[in-house]
């Protein structure tokens, strides 16, 4: 469906990326990615739109921020491609390895090669995304990469409590499609999305960090019969939620007749998709006290998950121009999470032996339901 009608788009894409390629920062072969910071220009520039920022580089942006959230974001929506641009942001930049062999790592190889890499099982449910975002693109004559970052870190601050995230701009146009198997599953071991992390250039807090996106995540394809089914119940803000319902004891799968799909575990909430791989890194030894620590810690959790962001998207980059003062501040989540109403700390299941498990309140009521997301 999507694959076919975007395959169409490819030769304008060529021309479209080869135009912005001649006018952004060199590509590099070089693994390692640098990048020019905002300090080199230290006075504010006012830009012909009226709003400032650190490098007049970055002017050209600010009315491509507001035709993203126009055509993309329904106006600035925390909505289901917010949170797929998110997704696809995760899904470009890690086909890259430290070592050298895999793709161009944060380079929108995803975007512009879409007929090959949407066809990886890992990719399932990226192609409305992509199909979302390709006129769009098209339109606004960035490179791909450019493009598939700015709409991550735009969609992501539309989301209440997230951090306003890095953006740096630059990237010449991708050469290749990233290589299969780059992308972790659901149903692959801790150990199995360590190793790959770890080719990436990533931490094990790093990948918790990144995990913080599934805070505004669901699931469209894992039980396809019901799409849009979130990983927390408060899939529209940026808090710590994910992680306790994650190591909530489960009691059901929320499709009909109670049947589990590859990739899913017992959830313990209606209507609520717990996936293998979260289930499995909050409990393993080596993430769980990691994991437990992001916890109603949400200024911990902003800070970690935007340096674990910053770095994800100059993945194999270089050169780069910071340009984060065209991303809108995201408004803040305040106060303190809570147990979804009818549980409490007997129904957590601990997995981090040496540290105490933070104290919350449980919210008065009956069991909830978690409602999907709209227009999954
Ligand atoms: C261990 C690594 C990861 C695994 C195994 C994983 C797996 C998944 C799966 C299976 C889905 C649901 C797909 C569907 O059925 O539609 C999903 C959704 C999502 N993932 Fe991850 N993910 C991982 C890491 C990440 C990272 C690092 C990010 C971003 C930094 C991310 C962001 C998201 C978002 C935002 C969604 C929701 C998309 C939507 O609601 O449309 N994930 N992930």
């Amino acid at each position: 469906m999507a694959l076919n009608r975007l395959s169409l788009f490819v030769a304008a894409l060529a021309a479209a990326s080869q135009w912005v390629s001649a006018a952004t920062v060199p590509s590099s072969t070089s693994q390692t990615a640098s990048v020019e910071t905002a300090a080199a220009f230290s006075n504010k520039h006012k830009c012909p739109t009226g709003q400032t920022t650190s490098n007049p580089i970055c002017c050209k942006l600010f009315p491509i921020v507001d035709q993203i959230q126009k055509d993309l974001f329904d106006g600035g929506e925390c909505g289901e491609e917010a949170h797929s641009a998110l997704r696809l942001t995760f899904h470009d930049a890690i086909g890259f390895s430290i070592h050298g062999g895999k793709g161009g790592g944060a380079d929108g190889s995803i975007l512009a090669f879409n007929k090959t890499e949407l066809a990886y099982h890992a990719n399932g449910g990226i192609d409305d995304i992509v199909e979302r975002q390709f006129p769009v693109f098209l339109e606004t004559g960035l490179t791909a990469g450019d493009f598939v970052h700015l709409a991550g870190a735009i969609g992501t601050a539309n989301c209440p409590g997230a951090p306003r995230l890095d953006y740096f701009f630059g990237r010449p146009a991708p050469k290749a499609a990233a290589p299969d198997l780059t992308v972790p599953e659901p149903t692959d071991s801790v150990t199995k999305i360590l190793a790959r992390m770890a080719d990436a250039g990533f931490s094990a807090a790093e990948l918790v960090a990144l995990l913080s996106s599934h805070s505004i995540a669901a699931a469209d394809v894992v039980d396809p019969s019901i799409p849009g089914t979130p990983f927390d119940s408060t899939v529209d803000t940026f808090d710590t939620q994910v992680f306790l319902e994650v190591l909530l004891k489960g009691t059901a799968f929320p499709g009909k007749g109670n049947v589990s799909h590859p990739g899913e575990v017992l959830s313990p909430i209606a209507g609520e998709m717990r996936l293998q791989s979260d289930a499995a890194i909050a409990r393993d030894s080596r993430t769980a006290c990691l994991w437990q620590d992001m916890i109603d810690n949400q200024q911990a959790m902003m800070s970690r998950f935007k340096a674990a962001m910053s770095k994800m998207q100059v993945l194999g980059q270089h050169g780069l121009t910071d340009c984060s003062d065209v991303i809108p501040t995201p408004k803040p989540f305040k106060g303190h999470i809570t147990f979804p109403p009818t549980f409490s700390q007997k129904n957590v299941q601990v997995a981090c032996k040496s540290s105490p498990f933070p104290k919350l309140k449980t919210v008065a009521g009956p069991a909830p339901t978690v409602a999907p997301v709209p227009g999954s």
